[in-house]
């Protein structure tokens, strides 16, 4: 089964009613790949903003949510919330999320749990530091990252869940790993699938890549053969970011 190629823009916290307006309207004048499945995470409070007005064949997200559908969680936002203003999809386990706001690897697979729940579809982030890399150690803290979803979903969940490969040390900064880099991990992610859960979930679920993907690197990366798609950061911040949605045509 051919994996349709999917590519996400995080919108992390930046933009503002205008700024994020004028975006989305250049998103929807563009000439986009059909056969992309694109999906925008804005911050929650631009989640409504962004449903309302992108175009029908791009999907909204947000970047993070609860593990509960209501109750006395002040600040929190639960998945049953993100869907009622129309996000179709979650950003969890984001190295921002692991890193700054200390969220662990079960904390992210009970998040994914409820987001599956509550009918939103989840990109999964995972990837290692700058010192996991140079100990040597990428795929276990990896495997270790994707062990506690893996021991929490069902297995037909995995349909509705995208992995993001994004190592850390490339996030923000400029230094994108290799498509070479990107494409043994994410082999070795589908390696461990085919192990921990079967070969139909290990054939079917999509490997992305994400850490300072850009215009002039997506291309060589996107002919990778286990890269099926991107989660844009900085980039998607930018009318430019359709030229990554177009990266295999
Ligand atoms: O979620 C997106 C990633 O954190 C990548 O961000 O493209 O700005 O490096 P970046």
């Amino acid at each position: 089964m051919a994996r349709t190629f999917w590519v996400g823009g995080n919108f992390k916290m930046n933009g503002n009613s205008a700024s994020l307006k004028e975006l989305v309207a250049s998103f929807n004048a563009a000439e986009a790949d059909k056969n992309v499945e694109v999906v925008l995470a804005a911050p929650f409070v631009y989640v409504p903003l962004v449903a309302s007005s992108l175009r029908s064949d791009w999907a909204v997200a947000g970047e993070n949510c609860y593990v509960k559908a209501s109750g006395a969680f002040t600040g929190e936002v639960s998945p049953e919330m993100l869907k009622d203003v129309g996000a179709k999809w979650v950003i969890l386990g984001h190295s921002e999320r692991r890193n700054i706001l200390g969220e662990s690897d079960e904390f992210t697979a009970e998040k994914t749990v409820k987001a599956l729940e509550a009918g939103l579809k989840v990109s999964l982030c995972v990837g290692e530091l700058l010192e996991e890399r140079e100990a040597g150690i990428t795929q276990s803290v990896v495997e270790r990252q994707l062990d506690a979803v893996v021991k929490a979903v069902k297995e037909e969940d995995w349909a509705n869940i995208v992995i993001a490969y994004e190592p850390v040390w490339a996030i923000g900064t400029g230094k994108v790993a290799t498509p070479e880099q990107a494409q043994e991990v994410h082999a070795n992610i589908r390696k461990y699938l085919q192990k921990a859960v079967s070969a139909k979930v290990a054939e079917e679920t999509r490997i992305v890549y994400g850490g300072s993907v850009s215009p002039s690197n997506c291309v060589e990366a996107a002919k990778q053969a286990d890269v099926d798609g991107f989660l844009v950061g900085g980039a998607s911040l930018k009318p430019e970011f359709v030229k990554i949605v177009n990266a295999t045509q």
